[in-house]
């Protein structure tokens, strides 16, 4: 039989169901592509209802539009963090369905984009704040966005334990450790890091962590690992011997059009 409840434990139960406790403005979602790994990032200010999309995926456009109607937002931006070679980005579509923007970093090759984010410009969502940072090197047109001074969306250009490669599209290994290490690791080590792939299962990780624990930029294998220099970064990226994406030759093209080319090739 259940016991009735005692006085402390009527207390917290209300507690539980208190509307009263002040809400978090800021929605932060994180979602996952299967096929290429890729995390896409909504943002929106609850108050608001104004919403942003981060690197959309053309095969997840429906998932999104759905989480938007089921939380009454409007989204305002879809925004890349620099033009994937893995998979086609959803902006095109997006924009045709609900009429926002899309946005990619200054230099980026995609005359369809219906604008250019320059570095340390801001764009706003409601009350909250996204921080354009220049991180070249992976691609030479790369931004992370700081989102309300805590999350770091890093795109490819800092992944978990990880970094981007740097041996195609105008990548270039010092320009990513200049980047890295003058632009994201002097953030607070509390700054959340939230990367646009991962395949390992984690989700999220901290400044702090990664400068501490990521095999490419500290040497984890001393017993006191320092950073690394510019020229032993270089050397260890010039020698990884990936494979090519296997959809590189469809999705960069596509992507440089917005990713409306791969659903002409598709039709
Ligand atoms: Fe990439």
């Amino acid at each position: 039989m259940l016991k009735p409840l005692r006085s402390h434990q009527k207390k917290s139960q209300s507690k539980v169901f208190n509307n009263s406790e002040p809400e978090v403005s800021m929605i932060f979602r994180q979602l996952f592509d299967e096929e290429s790994n890729t995390y896409t990032y909504l943002i929106a200010d609850k108050n608001t209802s104004e919403a942003i999309l981060v690197d959309p995926v053309l095969e997840q456009v429906d998932r999104d539009l759905k989480l938007l109607e089921d939380l009454n937002l409007t989204l305002l931006y879809c925004l890349e963090t620099h033009i994937h070679a893995d998979h086609v980005t959803g902006t095109g579509e997006l924009r045709e369905r609900t009429g926002c923007m899309g946005l990619v970093p200054e230099n980026a090759h995609t005359p369809c984009a219906s604008g250019y984010v320059k570095p340390e410009q801001l764009l706003t969502v409601g009350s909250i704040t996204i921080r354009a940072i220049e991180t070249h090197g992976h691609t030479d047109s790369h931004m992370a966005y700081l989102v309300d001074g805590t999350h770091l969306l890093t795109g490819d250009a800092l992944l978990i334990r990880g970094c981007g490669r740097t041996d195609f599209q105008s990548g270039d290994a010092g320009e990513l450790y200049d980047s890295i290490t003058q632009r994201l690791f002097v953030l607070p080590d509390s700054t959340f890091v939230y990367p646009a792939h991962d395949y390992r299962g984690n989700t999220v990780s901290t400044i702090g962590e990664e400068k501490r624990l990521n095999p490419r930029f500290v040497d984890i294998e001393q017993p006191n690992p320092l950073l690394r220099t510019r020229q032993d970064f270089v050397y260890l990226m010039d020698n990884l011997g990936l494979p090519m994406p296997k959809k590189i030759m469809e999705a960069v093209p596509a992507n440089e059009a917005c990713g409306k080319r791969a659903k002409a090739l598709a039709n």
